[in-house]
This record gives structure tokens, sequence and C-alpha cells, in this order.
């Protein structure tokens, strides 16, 4: 910290540098979080070498020595994979450098200084609290049908969000308000490697063949995020689903594509994350450890990565959907109405 702390009074006279490692360009939000950090430091005075590594492990390992190597003097990381940045991470520490775990937590390591995200637990909650509501379990009669799709299993937030959203739909599966016709309902069998939309989609074509073809009702499906939403909702038109009766789908990020089918009337909700909010957090946090500060943490209990618990900054999660959408996604600025084609 003390060489951090000397780089930043010598940082007076060279800018600060920050590398920034995302994940993908192929799922949005990823670029406007990495955009959005990248205005914000440079507002500062700060250098920034933002890179994104095409969801391959061995590219982002490359991409994060090399910022090392072009003297970064923090490093923030969204990893593609939690637990496989042990060794690049290393050298990091041996040079005295902080890192950031930017949305998903960094496994396996000590190397890895502070933690920056949204409640990821609420997210599931948020969303299994959504289709109790929206289904009304709590006074119907009948049951109702659902099917399940969740994250890639080598990003640490994905069994956060199921459980989030499992803990307030499991007592309705118990007491046969719920049912599964597909009987797939553990993580390990409705996880989505990568969160593709395309593996989602060919999933839910094999459990529609299987258990929807005879003309069973499918009241929801309960999707982790909007890729994978996006591929179920394809699946369901392809199979040739009508409005009337698609099924509720739940959803995460407010992709333009998503947001669209909420207008549409194809997608119930999706949980909103402003990346806005993340990435002017994660610049205060580098801003304090640059200033020889403790950054702000709210949670210092829950994000244990399989070393050490991980001091973290919590961001409040909501969600959106046809009734608040126009106030949270376009009043406030986060998309322009021509965006969502309106
Ligand atoms: C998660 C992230 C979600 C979603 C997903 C796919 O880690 O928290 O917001 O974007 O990755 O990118």
């Amino acid at each position: 910290m003390a060489a951090l702390v000397l780089a930043a009074s010598t940082a007076a006279m060279a800018a600060v540098r920050v590398g920034i490692s995302m994940p993908t360009q192929s799922l949005q939000r990823w670029n406007q979080d990495g955009a959005n950090m990248k205005e914000r430091f440079e507002a500062i005075g700060y250098e920034v070498d933002l890179q994104f590594a095409n969801n391959n492990v061995a590219l982002q390992v490359s991409q994060i020595e090399n910022m090392i190597l072009n003297g970064a003097d923090v490093l923030v990381i969204s990893a593609i994979d939690g637990a496989s940045l042990g060794t690049v991470l290393e050298i990091a520490k041996d040079e005295g450098i902080p890192v950031i775990a930017y949305d998903r937590l960094i496994m396996e390591t000590d190397a890895v200084s502070y933690y920056a995200t949204f409640d990821n637990y609420m997210v599931g909650t948020i969303q299994g609290k959504y289709l109790v509501e929206a289904l009304d379990l709590d006074n119907r009669t009948d049951p109702v049908n659902i099917e399940i799709t969740a994250g890639s299993p080598d990003d640490n937030n994905a069994r956060y969000f199921y459980q989030g959203a499992m803990d307030q739909l499991m007592p309705y599966i118990e007491a046969g308000k719920v049912v599964v016709p597909s009987g797939q309902i553990a993580f390990e069998q409705v996880a989505t490697l990568e969160w593709s939309s395309e593996r989602a989609q060919a999933r839910m074509d094999n459990l529609i063949a299987a258990n929807y073809a005879g003309g069973l009702k499918l009241h929801a499906v309960l999707c982790s995020n909007d890729s994978t939403a996006l591929g179920v909702t394809n699946s369901l038109i392809g199979a040739g689903f009508t409005k009337e009766e698609f099924p509720l789908i739940t959803g995460q990020d407010c992709d333009i594509a998503n947001t669209k089918n909420i207008i549409a009337g194809y997608q119930a909700m999706s949980v909103f994350k402003d990346t806005r909010t993340l990435a002017e957090q994660v610049v205060k946090m580098v801003q304090a450890i640059v200033n020889g500060e403790e950054p702000e943490v709210n949670d210092t209990e829950t994000y244990f990565n399989g070393v050490f618990v991980v001091p973290t900054y919590l961001c409040e999660p909501v969600f959106a959907d046809i009734n608040n959408y126009e106030e949270l996604l376009i009043e406030s600025g986060y998309y322009t109405r021509e965006q969502l084609g309106l």
C-alpha cells in the first residue's frame, strides 16, 4: 500500500493507471460497465487500460498479465471463471497492486483486496417474489407449472441468484402448489454455461418437446438473467406459443432486447442493476485506495472466496416491468426512447 500511496504522490506527476478487465462484449452490460468506469476514471485524471476477454479465460489471464507489465497501479476485474485467476493475481500481489473484484467475486486467492457488486442474493429474491405475487401462489388452489434456467456454473454470482429465487419458490414446490414438469430443479441441472442465449434456447427446445407438446400449460420460467431469458423467449416463440399463452419470464440486467420484450409483452420483468451506480462506487473505492484511505464497504460477512471473507460494497438492485420501465430506464437516462424502438 505504501508503494501505491508513494506512487500516488509521484502519480501527481504520472497519472494513476487503472487496468479494467471485463469478461466479454457479447453480453450487453459489460460494455456499459467498462465505458462507465473509463469515463469516470478519466474524468478524475486517471489513465485507463480497458480490455474485454471474449469469455476466454486464457485471454483474460494474458490481458491481466499485460496490464501488470504496462504499469497498472490498480486492477478492477470481472472474472469469467472466478477460480481461474489465482496465478496471475499472485504477480499483482507481489507487485503490491490492489485488486478489486467487480460484480463477480474472485475465488481461491488472498490477492483480491475488495469486492463491489449488487446484492446478488437479493436479485434472486426479487425474481422469486415477483413470481409468487404474479402467479398469486398464496391464494390460488390449482397448481402451476414452471421451469428454471440458472446462470453459468463458473460464475460465483449464479448460485446466489439461484438460491435467492429458490428460497422463495421452494416452499410452494414442497407444498405441491408449484410443479416443475421437467423435474430439473437442482442448480447443476438448470445452469447455463457462459450465460449463453443459444444454450438456454436449445435446452428450452428440449424441455418443450419433452413436456409441453401435449398442451400442458407452462405458467412461468424463472430465468436468472436477460441473455438466458432471450434464449427461452426465442424457443417459446419458435414452438408457437402465442402472446396470450406466454409464460411469465423473469430476467436481469434490463438489456435493450429484453426491455423491448417487456414492452411487447413477452417478458414479465428484469432486475435492474444500474451499471452507472456500480461504476461510481468502484471509482470511489479506487480513489480511497490511491489516497491511502480505507474504501467504504457495507458487508464484511457474506462473501467468503474460499480463502477469506472479502470486504464488500453491495449496491441495491430493483426491478423493471411494464408498469415502471419508463421511469426507471428512460427518465433516468439509462436508455433513450429511440434505443427502445419507441
Ligand atoms: C453475472 C452478472 C449479471 C449478468 C451475468 C451475465 O455475473 O451479475 O448481471 O450479467 O453475469 O453477464
